[in-house]
C-alpha cells in the first residue's frame, strides 16, 4: 500500500526488505543496507522510509544519520511499541556483542506517521508489550492517563480504534514534550527509563531471547514501584494499584524463572545510565510523578531482586 501511494504521488522508490528480529539491528545489516543504497546511487536529497517496528526504525534512522553524512528519514511505525515510543525522540542505533544500542546517534525523523489500522495484524503479545510503554507515561507524569488506562486498557489492546488512537496520541505527545526539553538525556529524558534498569537487566540475562522488551519493562516498572514504596516515597496502596493494573492486563510482574540475582546485578553494573559508577534509578513518589534517585546501593538492589524471582 505504501509503494502504491508513493507511485500514485509520482515519487520514485525502491525497497529493501529486512528480516524481523533484534539480530537485524547489527553492523552487518547496517553495511548491507548502506551498500544497497549506494548501489542505487542515492543522493543527498534521497529520503529513507522506515516501515516496520522499532527494529526497522532504529536501523533505518541510524543508516539515514550516517549515509552521505546524513539524509532525511521518515518513520512509519507499525507496532504499538514503535508508535508510542521508539519512532519519536530521535534515538537511532544498532546492537553490538557488548550490548544493545551501543552504536547510534540522536537523529530526528522529518515525520512520524503512525497509522493505527496497521496494528490490526499485530499479535496480542506484541500489543501488550507496547502497552507497557503507554502505562509508563501515566506513571511518570500523567496520573489521569494512568486512571484512564485502568478503565480502558483491555479495550485499547483488543482493538477499539478511537481509544487506541487516543492512547497513541497521548503517548507521542508525552514523549515529544519530554524530548523537546532534553533531547540528549541530560536530565528529564532519563525519566523515560522508568522500569528500564531492571528491564534491560532481565532482557540481557535472557540473552534477548524469549522475552519482549515491553514484557521486561512491565516487570521493571513493578520492581521500581515496589522499591519506591519500600523507600517510603510511594504509599503501599499506590504500589498495589500499579501491580493490580499490570496483573489485570496479564502483564508480567516477576523476573522469569532461571534468572539469578547475580545475573541481574551483573547487567545492572553495565547500565548506560550510571554516572561515576553510581546507580541511577527512576522511582515514583506518586502515580504520575517520577524522579531520579542515585542512593540505592548494589546490596539493596540484589536483595530486592531476589524478592521478585519466581
Ligand atoms: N529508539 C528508541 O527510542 C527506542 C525505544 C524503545 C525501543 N526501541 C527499540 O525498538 C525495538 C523493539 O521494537 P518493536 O517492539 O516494535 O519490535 P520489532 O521491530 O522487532 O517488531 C516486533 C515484531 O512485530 C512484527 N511486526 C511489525 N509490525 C507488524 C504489524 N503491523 N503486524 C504484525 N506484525 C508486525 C515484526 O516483524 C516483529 O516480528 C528494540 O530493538 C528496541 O531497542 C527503540
Ligand atoms: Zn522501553
Amino acid at each position: 500500500m505504501l509503494k502504491q501511494s508513493l507511485s500514485t504521488a509520482g515519487i520514485s522508490h525502491t525497497d529493501i526488505i529486512l528480516q524481523a528480529g533484534e539480530q537485524t539491528k547489527s553492523l552487518s545489516h547496517l553495511e548491507r543496507v548502506i551498500d544497497a543504497l549506494l548501489d542505487q546511487k542515492i543522493e543527498r536529497g534521497t529520503s529513507l522510509i522506515a516501515l516496520g517496528g522499532g527494529v526497522i526504525g532504529d536501523l533505518t534512522g541510524f543508516t539515514a544519520a550516517i549515509t552521505l553524512r546524513g539524509i532525511d528519514f521518515i518513520q512509519i511505525p507499525t507496532t504499538l511499541l514503535s508508535q508510542v515510543d521508539s519512532s519519536v525522540g530521535g534515538k537511532t542505533g544498532i546492537n553490538t556483542r557488548f550490548g544493545k544500542n551501543l552504536i547510534g546517534s540522536f537523529y530526528q525523523p522529518r515525520m512520524v506517521l503512525a497509522d493505527i489500522t496497521s496494528l490490526e495484524s499485530l499479535p496480542p503479545r506484541e500489543m501488550l508489550a507496547g502497552y507497557a510503554e503507554v502505562v509508563k507515561y501515566g506513571l511518570i507524569n500523567d496520573e489521569p492517563l494512568f486512571d484512564w488506562l485502568e478503565n480502558n486498557g483491555h479495550a485499547i489492546c483488543c482493538g477499539d480504534l478511537a481509544l487506541r488512537q487516543s492512547a497513541v496520541l497521548t503517548s507521542c505527545r508525552a514523549k515529544a514534550a519530554i524530548v523537546s526539553e532534553d533531547e540528549r538525556e541530560g536530565g528529564v529524558r532519563a525519566l523515560l527509563n522508568l522500569g528500564h534498569t531492571f528491564g534491560h537487566a532481565i532482557e540481557a540475562s535472557k540473552n534477548y531471547k524469549g522475552i519482549l522488551h515491553g514484557e521486561a519493562i512491565s516487570v521493571g516498572m513493578n520492581i521500581a514501584s515496589a522499591i519506591s514504596a519500600d523507600q517510603g516515597y510511594l504509599t503501599h496502596d499506590e504500589y498495589c494499584n500499579i501491580e493490580d493494573m499490570l496483573l489485570n492486563m496479564q502483564m508480567p510482574t516477576m523476573i522469569p524463572k532461571k534468572i539469578t540475582s547475580a545475573s541481574i546485578m551483573k547487567h545492572i553494573g553495565h547500565d548506560k545510565k550510571k554516572i561515576s559508577g553510581k546507580n541511577r534509578f527512576i522511582l515514583l513518589d506518586k502515580i504520575g510523578n517520577a524522579f531520579i534517585n542515585d542512593k540505592l546501593d548494589n546490596k539493596y538492589l540484589k536483595e530486592i531482586s531476589k524478592n521478585f524471582i519466581r
